[in-house]
């Protein structure tokens, strides 16, 4: 039997491929950047904050509610295609708003894509509500208040992505109160390209149960010692950390030496096509690296299941199926 795979962390809109993304722009008559892509159509972005202007170059292609429809479709449908069983996916209501697009609507349109892919393959999934760091303290808030507002049983999360050099975590704290007041579960990108104090500054401003990327706290035996403690479970993203120049290869990855430690891993696509990847590829290159076995994968899909912003039920299905 083929290993069920969990992805607890990818991005709806950078999961989008180059030739979703051009055939968006055109059916929308949106002009996309010339040096969006490369001479062969991939995306085009030198370091971390070059692929974040990309990342909202090509966010000008999604114009209309349809085109959430077709995101979440395409990203579902394809995961489940590489034995993808649960997914969660960051959405942005930022990026929506920018193209004209109200937070209901993107939900109805996302909604009705997932469950298309759900009714074809059998693929679980939800969502987890996004502010971008960098947009600033006033735009989370205003995000925040849209999961309050407008709740919905697929979107079970709220997160921060985005620059982890600007502000403070602390400076989002009211954000974070409003999502986790409106019972959504609580993730924040850090340790990814700063270092371990970033990470202990989200722990002790925004208590989430997990962390985005989070490897950089091998860097501090405290920290990893507390990260163990707490329960807080990673999602790393290898290949990501690979494709922005953290590490060199799947095998320095401090994943494993985490997970030695007692930390709970996990792993996530996070930008598939910006980074050359995708969660079948992210399970398989880090089994090869570290010479793990069937069950040490099975454990880390085991812990992404335990760690999922879904209900209990959906947690012992998914649990079955290992
Ligand atoms: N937004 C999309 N992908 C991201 C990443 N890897 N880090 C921070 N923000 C992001
Ligand atoms: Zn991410």
């Amino acid at each position: 039997m083929k290993l069920p795979l969990i992805d607890l962390h990818c991005h709806l809109e950078g999961a989008a491929s180059p030739t979703l993304i051009r055939a968006l722009a055109a059916r929308n008559g949106v002009q996309l950047p010339a040096d969006l892509f490369n001479a062969d159509g991939s995306y085009l972005w030198k370091d971390f904050s070059h692929f974040l202007e990309s990342y909202d170059a090509a966010c000008q292609a999604i114009r209309k509610p349809e085109d959430f429809f077709d995101l979440a479709y395409t990203h579902f449908s394809d995961a489940a295609r590489l034995g993808m069983i649960y997914g969660e996916v960051f959405i942005s209501a930022d990026h929506a708003a920018a193209s004209g697009i109200a937070y209901p609507e993107m939900l109805t349109a996302l909604e009705g894509g997932f469950s298309k892919a759900r009714a074809q393959t059998g693929v679980e999934g939800r969502f987890v509500l996004t502010a971008i760091r960098h947009y600033g303290v006033e735009k989370a808030e205003q995000t925040a208040a849209l999961a309050h507002e407008f709740p919905h049983p697929l979107v079970t999360g709220f997160g921060i992505a985005g620059d982890e050099a600007f502000g403070q975590p602390a400076d989002f704290a009211r954000a974070f109160d409003v999502a986790r007041n409106a019972g959504l579960g609580i993730t924040v990108h850090a340790g990814e390209v700063c270092g371990p104090q970033s990470i202990a500054a989200a722990l002790d401003a925004l208590k989430p149960a997990r962390i985005g990327h989070g490897v950089a706290a091998i860097g501090d035996a405290s920290l990893v010692a507390r990260l163990a403690d707490e329960g807080v479970v990673l999602e790393i993203c290898p290949g990501s950390n690979i494709a922005v120049g953290v590490y060199g290869a799947y095998g320095q990855s401090p994943f494993l030496r985490l997970r030695d430690a007692g930390v709970k891993v996990s792993l996530g696509a996070d930008d598939p096509p910006y980074f050359h990847t995708d969660i079948a590829n992210e399970y398989a290159q880090v089994q090869q690296a570290f010479d793990l076995s069937a069950p040490d994968m099975l454990a880390i899909s085991k812990t992404a299941i335990e760690a999922a912003f879904c209900d209990d039920a959906t947690k012992a299905k998914l649990l079955e199926k290992l």
